[in-house]
């Protein structure tokens, strides 16, 4: 099983290798609505995810299924215009494997966006939010199953998800270009149908200040494999609100294309100064 897991990752490897032999430096996985950030890189190679040996092929609208790689700010980039999500039935080790792919392509440090949903009263629609923390105990766990050492190691430490250094440097990139950033624990569940009330209120109290169905499982496998990680939401909905309005698809998918600008701006420049 282990065997078959590298040498499934090696395949991949060695067909990307055929058609791109540079060594990206940074990852970027990009959320719902938020397609756009891929206008901004100087594309070298792209293939659709129905191409690439091994791959899932993703299925939700608003979604293109690229993996695009180029040059963004200076940078050598790999681009996920697109992800797998769990609740598309995925398994988690499916929705990591891109990630893993990166890793053994040469990526040291994954930049993640996610559309999400707000339940801090501080928040409005269209906010970003840096993810300085993560609670994942509501979804499932990428690493469950025989560990594979060559990866990393069986426990790995969580500590710092995200890295502080790369939190630091977005916060200083975001008010050099007078784009205001909130902060916050994200909390990671399987969707596909949103909260109740109770559930945004219990995940509230859990401590998390937004919620979604995507991030978590990448950013464990990207800790695992050692790599650095960075998450930036925009908060498409608000969980916990005074209104009696429900949430829809489309909302989150329209409030993400609006706030996607100032995301781009600031992944951009994040780049830049890695
Ligand atoms: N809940 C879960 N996932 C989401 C939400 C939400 O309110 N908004 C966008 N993704």
């Amino acid at each position: 099983m282990t065997e078959n897991k590298i040498r499934k990752l090696q395949q991949t490897v060695s067909w990307v290798k055929k058609f791109y032999p540079h060594e990206p430096e940074i990852g970027i996985v990009l959320g719902s609505g938020i397609g756009n950030l891929s206008r901004e890189i100087e594309i070298e190679f792209k293939a659709d995810y129905s191409e690439i040996p091994e791959f899932p092929v993703s299925t939700v609208k608003g979604h293109s299924g690229e993996l695009i790689f180029g040059m963004m700010n200076g940078k050598r980039i790999v681009a996920m215009a697109g992800r797998f999500h769990y609740y598309e039935g995925y398994s988690p080790e499916q929705v990591v494997f891109p990630v893993r792919l990166m890793k053994l392509l040469g990526v040291k440090t994954l930049l993640l966006s996610n559309a999400a949903g707000g339940m801090n009263k501080n928040f409005k629609v269209g906010d970003l939010m840096i993810i300085t923390d993560h609670i994942s105990l509501f979804t499932a766990n990428p690493l469950i199953g025989p560990n594979v050492e060559w990866l990393g190691s069986r426990f790995p430490d969580m500590s710092e998800p995200y890295s502080r250094k790369l939190i630091e440097k977005a916060r200083a990139v975001a008010f050099k270009n007078s784009i205001t950033v909130k902060e916050g624990v994200y909390a990671g569940v399987s969707g596909p149908s949103f909260e109740t009330r109770a559930e945004y209120k219990l995940l509230h109290m859990a401590g998390a200040d937004a919620v979604g169905m995507s991030t978590v499982q990448e950013t464990i496998a990207a800790v695992h494999l050692g790599m650095d990680v960075f998450a930036l939401s925009i908060i498409t909905d608000m969980g916990i609100r005074e209104e009696d309005n429900v949430i829809t698809h489309e909302e989150v998918l329209q409030a993400a294309r609006e706030a996607e600008p100032r995301l781009t701006a600031i992944f951009k420049a994040l780049i830049g100064s890695i």
